[in-house]
């Protein structure tokens, strides 16, 4: 049986993260879509909505028969992927600049869980230059964000926006 977990901080989640999931999905038996609890970071959905969010989501991507499913995490990748039982963290490239991070990450990870693989996606070239965090900030400066987000994340900002 082969697990894996896609760890991030989903906020919130576009378009291209539902990519790399459709991508990856196919290669395993499990996947479980780990959402970083990051309490240093003032995140603008709860890991509560973050989590609501994919769920929400996640039945609309042709994942080819393997069982997703959604959980939040605190402290270390690599010690929640090892508690989860999963030999491998999947991770989303999108270009060039994205390399050097995930390098890092990749090698800290398998300096602290051996056993575990990161497996790299390249993202599609139509999301390569979809981050979350440039959602959020053509969306606070009045910008269309359709066709980055999902329509719910949408929504959700909109209705956020408006109160
Ligand atoms: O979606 P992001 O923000 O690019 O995801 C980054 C994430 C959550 C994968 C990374 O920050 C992470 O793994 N954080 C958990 C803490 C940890 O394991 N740090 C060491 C990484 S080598």
């Amino acid at each position: 049986m082969r697990r894996s977990i896609f760890p991030g901080s989903f906020d919130p989640l576009t378009n291209g993260h539902l990519d790399i999931i459709r991508r990856s999905a196919p290669l395993f038996d499990e996947m479980i879509v780990a959402v970083l609890n990051n309490a240093d970071k003032r995140p603008m959905f709860s890991v509560e909505e973050r989590c609501e969010i994919i769920r929400e989501v996640l039945p609309s991507v042709d994942t080819d028969g393997c069982r997703m499913s959604v959980e939040s995490f605190s402290g270390l990748t690599a010690h929640f992927a090892k508690e989860k039982k999963a030999t491998a963290i999947v991770r989303g490239i999108r270009a060039v600049a994205d390399y050097e991070y995930e390098l890092r990450m990749a090698l800290m990870n398998r300096r602290l869980e051996p056993s575990i693989e990161t497996v790299f996606l390249m993202a599609g070239e139509e999301y390569s230059y979809i981050s979350s965090r440039l959602v959020k900030e053509v969306f606070r400066l009045g910008g269309n964000i359709s066709g980055l987000v999902p329509p719910t994340v949408e929504a959700r900002l909109r209705k956020r926006k408006s109160i």
